[in-house]
């Protein structure tokens, strides 16, 4: 979200091969850490192997499984709408996290947030922007320091 702030230090967040530049804050905003991981990328040649504008229709065990573990990926090319399969030794699902972009859904809401991990306060200061009243709710309370 806009306001983002990781609260690890970029040493210890970094990718061991591949330190921050020396000028980035300690703590990254998240436009920090959007260009670190776009530097990585590059840096090592992954954006080619990236294929955007792909959506996955269809994971299944590919008919040799037992004896490869391979998956079967029926995927759409979303400009042409075309349908295609391929074959792979492994698959990782990840849905993400960081979906969350914008608070615009909540305009003008009173909205209730559950739990006063990180992210409920990171949702909760986005929220404040926009929703007409936020609520954090604690099951047993927290120490927060500004
Ligand atoms: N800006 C950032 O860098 C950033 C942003 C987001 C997350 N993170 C990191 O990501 C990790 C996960 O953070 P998180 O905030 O997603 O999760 P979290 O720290 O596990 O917090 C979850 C919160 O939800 C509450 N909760 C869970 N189940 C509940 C239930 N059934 N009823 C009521 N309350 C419930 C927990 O209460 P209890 O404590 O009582 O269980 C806790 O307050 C942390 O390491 C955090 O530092 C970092």
């Amino acid at each position: 979200m806009k306001s983002t702030v990781i609260n690890t230090h970029k040493e210890m967040t970094a990718f061991s091969d591949f330190p921050p530049p020396g000028h980035f804050q300690n703590h990254m905003h998240n436009s920090q850490i959007k260009q670190y991981l776009y530097m990585y990328a590059e840096n090592f040649d992954l954006l080619s192997h990236i294929r955007y504008k792909h959506e996955v229709v269809n994971v299944s065990k590919a008919d040799n499984y037992n004896e490869t573990g391979r998956w079967k990926v029926t995927f759409k090319i979303l400009e042409q709408q075309e349908i295609l399969e391929e074959i792979f030794d492994g698959v990782m699902l990840c849905s993400g996290h960081h979906s969350l972009k914008t608070p615009d859904a909540f305009k003008g809401l009173k909205v209730l947030v559950i739990g006063i991990g990180n992210s409920g306060v990171d949702a909760d200061v986005e929220l404040s922007n926009v929703a007409e009243q936020v609520y954090l709710s604690t099951r047993r309370g927290a120490w927060v320091f500004t």
